[in-house]
């Protein structure tokens, strides 16, 4: 494995809309491996491929038990009612906020091998989904909060460089 580091705040890919996957390719493959071996040894729940450099809509997710991929994941429907839990993110290195998620979602993608998925996800699931989708679009947790939350954790990592 190419040694990867983990893309972290404030690089400006974090805010980039990552692409579509076509094909899922040899690339596609190798790209998920060093995904799935950074997650495990930064000990992440979900990493998105841009937090290791790649703008391409590609997520995996540690269940607890065993790492899942997801390609061109979508969340075609999520609950009114949210939850809030804190909440950390690989590209913000000891920065855990409450955030407020969807309680259910309906998610969409395809496995490594091209294969439509439906995938129903509560709780944790839920939230690291959302987490993970967001990065897809360039959106970070920090995005999350109300306003006036927004700008003291702004200021905060400002006055923490
Ligand atoms: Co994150």
């Amino acid at each position: 494995m190419k040694k990867t580091k983990i893309v972290k705040y404030p690089d400006p890919l974090l805010r980039k809309k990552s692409q579509e996957i076509k094909d899922i390719t040899e690339d596609i493959n190798e790209l998920v491996e060093t995904m799935v071996k950074v997650m495990e040894k930064e000990k992440g729940i979900g990493l998105s491929a841009v937090q290791i450099g790649e703008l391409k809509r590609v997520v995996v997710i540690n269940s607890g038990e065993e790492s899942q991929v997801f390609i061109n994941p979508k969340i075609e429907q999520s609950s009114f009612k949210k939850e809030i839990l804190e909440e950390g993110c690989l590209s913000f290195p000891e920065l855990f906020l409450k955030v407020a998620r969807p309680r259910f979602i309906k998610v969409s993608a395809l496995n490594l091998k091209g294969q439509k998925l439906d995938i129903k996800a509560q709780g944790i699931m839920a939230r690291v989904f959302c987490h993970e989708i967001d990065h897809l679009n360039g959106v970070l947790f920090i995005d999350r909060l109300s306003f006036l939350k927004r700008l003291k954790v702004r200021k905060a990592l400002l006055n923490s460089k």
